[in-house]
């Protein structure tokens, strides 16, 4: 069973493989309408479910899109409205799925929903965002960078703000394609130390800076997220304020960078907060590029899992 849970869980060379067949799908679709099939069409009698316990906008519908140019069809269901939402069993749900349809991607909470979903189910399960890691994302931001500035590999990426599920998935794609990273945020925010780890074991720099300006020197890329996830209690958001405020990427920020430094969010922003609109629409922000690219890597991972 191939499943997509983690970048780290990836062999380096299928991330790869996947990013290459990303784009060269992307590249076949130029000038094609949105809704007409890819000519190949790989999931053509495939099924995929499509599990939201959180809201979401991107993984939704460049899932739901994606599925559909690759000739499939998709289910999105909400857990609540699941049996799984009022007492079901995680391991029952996906045994039952399995029966049903080819490929299951989840957005949920905890990260041992996910990993019970794929211990039970007999077809591929994609991870679209847990509480923990969110892998994806940065195989669509990886992709994005590569498109700007070619190969990110002995690059320097800077993650500001909170140490959450993006910037853990940004720490494992460092150790996959061989980039360096600095975090800088407050320290009752820092990512979890068995992901920098993990990075550093893999032979890449993870810094810990706790002075933005002095973390983003030589940034060939810089990176914000909301300050406030999903999973976050709406009591931690005062307090999470204060603490961000200095790590805003803003302007100023960005001019102590390489002058030709990519930005990057994973949007939804809270635009003046995290990132001012100055950043979020300058030209070297690609934070639409990487939304965009949620589609075509996301279609490459669904193969990957296939074995199409
Ligand atoms: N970036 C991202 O995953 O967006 P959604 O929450 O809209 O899916
Ligand atoms: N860190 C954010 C990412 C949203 C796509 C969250 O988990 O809410």
């Amino acid at each position: 069973m191939t499943h997509f849970l983690d970048i780290h869980k990836t062999d380096a060379s299928a991330l790869r493989d996947i990013l290459t067949k990303a784009q060269a799908m992307k590249d076949a679709r130029l000038g094609q309408p949105k809704g007409t099939p890819d000519k190949d069409a790989a999931l053509e009698g495939r099924m995929v479910a499509l599990i939201f316990e959180k809201p979401s906008t991107r993984t939704r519908v460049s899932f739901d899109v994606g599925v559909r140019q690759l000739g499939g069809e998709t289910l999105v269901l909400t857990g609540s409205e699941m049996q799984l939402g009022h007492g079901e069993t995680i391991g029952d749900t996906a045994q039952v799925l399995s029966r049903y349809v080819d490929l299951i991607m989840i957005r949920t909470f905890e990260e041992d929903a996910l990993l019970e979903l794929a211990d039970h189910a007999t077809v591929p399960v994609i991870n679209g965002l847990t509480n923990r890691t969110h892998p994806c994302q940065i195989m669509a931001d990886v992709m994005t960078f590569e498109e700007h500035r070619g190969s990110i590999k002995g690059k320097k990426v800077v993650w500001a703000g909170d140490g959450n599920n993006v910037c853990a998935s940004f720490l494992h794609a460092a150790g996959q394609f061989g980039f360096d990273m600095v975090f800088t945020g407050p320290e009752t925010l820092d990512p979890e130390a068995e992901f920098v780890e993990l990075a550093r074991s893999k032979g890449v720099s993870v810094d810990v800076i706790r002075d933005p300006v002095q973390a983003v020197q030589g940034a060939d890329l810089v990176v914000a997220d909301t300050w406030v996830s999903m999973h976050d209690s709406l009591t931690t958001k005062e307090r999470r304020h204060n603490q961000l405020g200095p790590y805003q990427v803003n302007a100023e920020l960005m001019s102590h960078a390489k002058p030709d430094a990519l930005f990057m969010h994973c949007l939804p922003a809270h635009r003046g907060e995290e990132a001012t609109n100055e950043v979020m629409d300058s030209a070297n922000s690609v934070i639409f590029d990487e939304a965009e690219n949620r589609l075509h890597a996301q279609k490459a991972i669904m193969r990957y899992c296939l074995g199409l």
